[in-house]
């Protein structure tokens, strides 16, 4: 069998949560292939130090040009900050390695732009980072609606919900500043999480009418003083699709300030005949609704470990986590990129991360002049 060797540029919350996933992958059952994480950059040493317990990181290196020159490395995993997106990715196809890009896949628009196209002269094979969709109850939740059984859909909400923002002394870093991480800010975060399902199904926003909202505006600075907190907290965009020639309600909520969440993704879509609801505040239950001749009935099915695209040796009635999930979406990464997918639910495409922007951008147009916005895809 065959081994891709991996290397993480950028070590911090997510390089760590990769090398976790590359660390069991002897769980994944019959995987037709192997992975070692060989090579890890980063500019904090304390970080590196981290990743000497892994067995198999041959370079530990603050120089990413080191990581990009070393032959042996075939597949490059990057965890960094979103002003690096655009740079990062551009020189780790120009090195001749593929691509594992984290989202928002740069800073805006025009960064995603020249990324798509980067990845199309290269022949690189490059997805973006988005793993919520590869938990069973998403799949479920793809798998309800092209049955047909909704009947004709009525209204779709979708949502990334979470609370890291809540605590207003919580010093200011990279994340909570537009130099960093782009005038998009909460939607650059998390709305590539709640528009993969909506896009791979189809359902591309035509119309955007958004509300955005700066709720903590200044934090500690780490030193002693306090620094402006410019991002967007929280996001409500107020989508149309079409959908069988109807122009349908498609809500998608992304919040780094939602009293009450932690890591929440949720997705439901109503029809005329059904309707289908997950939530990982829920992470074992899936919702279905449906209509008999007396009641209006919501059905609760507990799901288990079974019904991810990637079996493993984890007991199918065993309930799966966050890093199942990144898990999950790290072997699709690497099975579509061997000719392996076979069907199952793959990663998000440059396309996709693509159409995600085009959508940022009509949302930042619609706020600043309190317009619905046509989104264009050019
Ligand atoms: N998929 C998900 O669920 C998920 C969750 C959180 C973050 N993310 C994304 O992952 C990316 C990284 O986020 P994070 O939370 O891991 O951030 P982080 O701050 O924890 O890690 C970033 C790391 O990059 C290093 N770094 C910064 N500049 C560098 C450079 N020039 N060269 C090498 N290393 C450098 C930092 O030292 C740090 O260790 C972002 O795009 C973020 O949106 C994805």
């Amino acid at each position: 069998m065959k081994t891709v060797n991996i290397g993480i540029i950028g070590g911090g919350l997510m390089g760590k949560e990769a090398a976790g996933a590359f660390g069991r992958w002897f769980t994944l059952n019959d995987f037709p292939v192997s992975v070692a994480l060989t090579a890890v950059c980063d500019l904090n040493e304390q970080v590196l130090e981290w990743y000497k317990s892994v067995p198999t990181v041959k370079l530990l290196t603050t120089d990413y040009q080191e990581l990009l020159r070393n032959p042996d490395i075939d597949v490059v995993y990057v965890a960094l900050p979103h002003h690096l997106h655009c740079k990062f990715y551009l020189e780790v196809l120009e090195a001749g390695k593929d691509l594992l890009g984290e989202k928002p896949f740069g800073m805006g628009l025009e960064d995603s732009l020249a990324i798509k196209a980067a990845a199309e002269a290269s022949g690189r094979f490059v997805r973006c980072s988005s793993e919520m969709p590869f938990l069973p109850g998403p799949q479920r939740v793809i798998r309800e609606v092209q049955s047909g059984r909704l009947g004709q859909v009525i209204e779709i909400r979708a949502g990334f919900l979470h609370s890291s923002d809540i605590d207003p002394e919580k010093p200011l870093n990279w994340k909570r500043q537009v130099k960093f991480c782009g005038e998009i800010g909460v939607m650059g975060d998390l709305g590539m999480h709640v528009l993969h399902v909506p896009l791979r199904l189809g359902w591309k926003p035509k119309t955007v009418y958004a509300q955005l909202q700066r709720i903590i505006t200044e934090r500690p600075d780490g030193k002693g003083g306090r620094a402006a907190c410019d991002t967007w907290n929280n996001a409500i965009l107020n989508t149309t699709v079409e959908i069988d020639g109807h122009n349908i309600p498609m809500t998608l909520e992304t919040k780094r300030i939602a009293p009450g969440e932690t890591n929440t993704w949720y997705i439901e879509v109503l029809g005329t005949k059904g309707g289908v609801r997950y939530s990982t505040k829920e992470t074992k239950t899936l919702w279905t609704f449906r209509l008999d001749a007396d009641d209006q009935l919501w059905q609760r099915t507990d799901l288990g470990f079974k019904g991810v695209p990637f079996p493993t040796v984890t007991g199918g009635i065993f309930e799966p986590g966050f890093s199942d999930c990144f898990m999950q979406m790290l072997a699709a990464y690497v099975a579509e990129r061997a000719g392996e997918l076979k069907g199952r639910f793959g990663c998000v495409t440059p396309q996709e991360a693509l159409e995600s922007h085009y959508v940022f951008a009509a949302a930042l147009k619609s706020f600043a002049n309190q317009t619905v916005e046509k989104v264009t895809y050019e």
